[in-house]
């Protein structure tokens, strides 16, 4: 009988990349994707342990699950991801429902653990085994078949900032093998990627040696470049420190880097980043800033702000406003600071939950505000959109422009695929909408 598997993925684009592998590795023993989530006999939650209740919010979503196919057989239950890393045996003890747990790590495991799976015993399975994990994968066929795709090309982190918990749900840091890589480029190509969006959790650390060659990241962006049919390439998510001097002559020299950088600054203070255990300052990013804009004027960038960390003045968010100001980052994510279990910020006096919040929304007025200048910036002009799919239920179709801004506009579904030009008409703070203009489509 034909075996069904859902996974609802939550959390960075690291998770939705796994997410798709997993579909690919059990593939070959007889699972197909289920299309709907109250459809399947294995269901995996991909979670996301970054911020807030994340553990509360998993066994909340088991319990939806639980509801869910309360009248029909209960699913094979997975829990993976980041999560599933940190709380490991916990989530047995705790919610009898849960049947697997399994870290970021052990996916190659995963056919084995639903094959041999019986109802009486529970299984955990968060070693990291990272290289065994890459290398069983580089056996399988990416089957993503989308035209903008994520390519994990680096994992984990040995960076430990004070509030972050990825080095202890993702493991240290491990690069890819180069050539392994682009065979995996190439594949994707072969499906129809015109995008290709490099992944890591520290995407510009990545380091590979073979046969006394050191590759870095910008070897692999300088290869991906020679794909004829291969239109547009990024990588996220990076770290300020390691924007090394050939990463950015890329923007010199690669024809198909896309113009729009998403570097993390997390605060405008220098006294917060070193509380926080950055290894960076603010002058070094703003060096790197003067450095790309005089390379090209046109790059733009988005970054991740962290809002009241423990220690953080007036003084210190006025620093992270002003810096704001000076950037004008075109798109941001700023939350407030969520201790999270194992980190060293972990236990750190926080700071008035009023105060956060007024702080967080002083912030994100000003970065939406520049989100919807850049956006206006847009109004009447022609750019070039790199069309990715129809939308659902409706005549019209969905693209982005080099600043991965969505762009929506009425037209023939044989432009899906191909770079094309667009006239925006109006906009919103995230959504810029536009006509085809006529006759200026290339084929990709
Ligand atoms: N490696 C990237 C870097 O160093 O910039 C960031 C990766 S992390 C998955 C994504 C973002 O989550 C961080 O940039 C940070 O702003 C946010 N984040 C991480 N831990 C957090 C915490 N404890 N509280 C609030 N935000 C947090
Ligand atoms: Fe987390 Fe810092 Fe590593 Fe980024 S560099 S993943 S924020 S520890
Ligand atoms: Fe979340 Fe893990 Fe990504 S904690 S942000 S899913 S690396």
């Amino acid at each position: 009988m034909e075996k069904k598997i859902f996974i609802k993925t939550f959390g960075c684009q690291m998770n939705e990349y796994d997410s798709n592998r997993i579909y690919d590795s059990v593939k070959k023993i007889g699972f197909i994707k289920a299309d709907k989530h109250d459809d399947a006999s294995c269901y995996i939650l991909n979670t996301c342990h970054i911020r807030d209740k994340a553990k509360e919010k998993v066994y909340h979503e088991v319990g939806r699950i639980k509801k869910l196919y309360k009248t029909k057989k209960k699913p094979i239950m997975v829990v993976a991801g980041c999560v599933a890393q940190a709380e490991n045996q916990e989530m047995l003890k705790r919610e009898p429902y849960i049947d697997v747990v399994i870290g970021p790590q052990s996916y190659h495991k995963i056919n084995q653990i639903l094959k041999s799976f019986t109802e009486k015993e529970k299984k955990e399975e968060t070693d990291f085994d990272t290289i065994q994990k890459f290398e069983y994968f580089d056996k399988i066929k990416n089957t993503n078949n989308k035209i903008s795709t994520f390519l994990t090309i680096q994992e984990g982190c040995d960076k430990f900032c004070h509030f972050c918990v990825v080095p202890f749900t993702r493991g240290p840091e491990y690069s890819r093998p180069f050539r392994k890589i682009i065979k995996e480029a190439e594949e994707l190509i072969k499906n129809g990627a015109k995008e290709i969006t490099l992944i890591g959790q520290n995407v510009n650390a990545y380091s590979y040696e073979e046969n006394s060659k050191f590759y870095k990241i910008s070897d692999l962006l300088n290869e991906l470049e020679k794909f004829s049919e291969l239109e547009r390439i990024r990588y996220t998510t990076s770290h300020p420190r390691d924007m090394s001097d050939d990463l950015i002559d890329c923007y010199s020299t690669n024809k198909k880097l896309m113009p729009f950088i998403h570097l993390p600054i997390q605060s405008g203070s220098n006294k917060i980043l070193k509380l926080m255990n950055r290894k960076h300052s603010v002058e070094e990013y703003l060096t790197i800033f003067d450095k790309l804009k005089k390379i090209n004027s046109n790059i733009e960038f988005s970054s991740d702000f962290i809002i009241s960390y423990p220690g953080e003045t007036d003084e210190d968010f006025n620093d992270t406003v002003e810096l704001i100001k000076k950037i004008k980052f075109i798109n941001s994510y700023s939350f407030i600071f969520s201790p999270r279990p194992g980190t060293k910020a972990a236990n750190l006096k926080l700071i008035d939950n009023e105060i956060s919040k007024e702080r967080l929304t002083k912030i994100q007025k000003i970065l939406f505000s520049y989100q919807l200048e850049m956006n206006k910036s847009f109004k009447n002009k022609p750019i070039d959109i790199l069309v990715e799919n129809k939308m659902k239920g409706q005549n019209k179709l969905f693209g982005r422009n080099k600043y991965l801004n969505s762009v929506i506009f009425e037209g023939d579904e044989k432009n899906i695929g191909k770079v094309i030009k667009v006239k925006i008409e109006s906009c919103n703070q995230n959504t810029l909408f536009g006509e085809i203009m006529n006759n200026n489509s290339r084929a990709a």
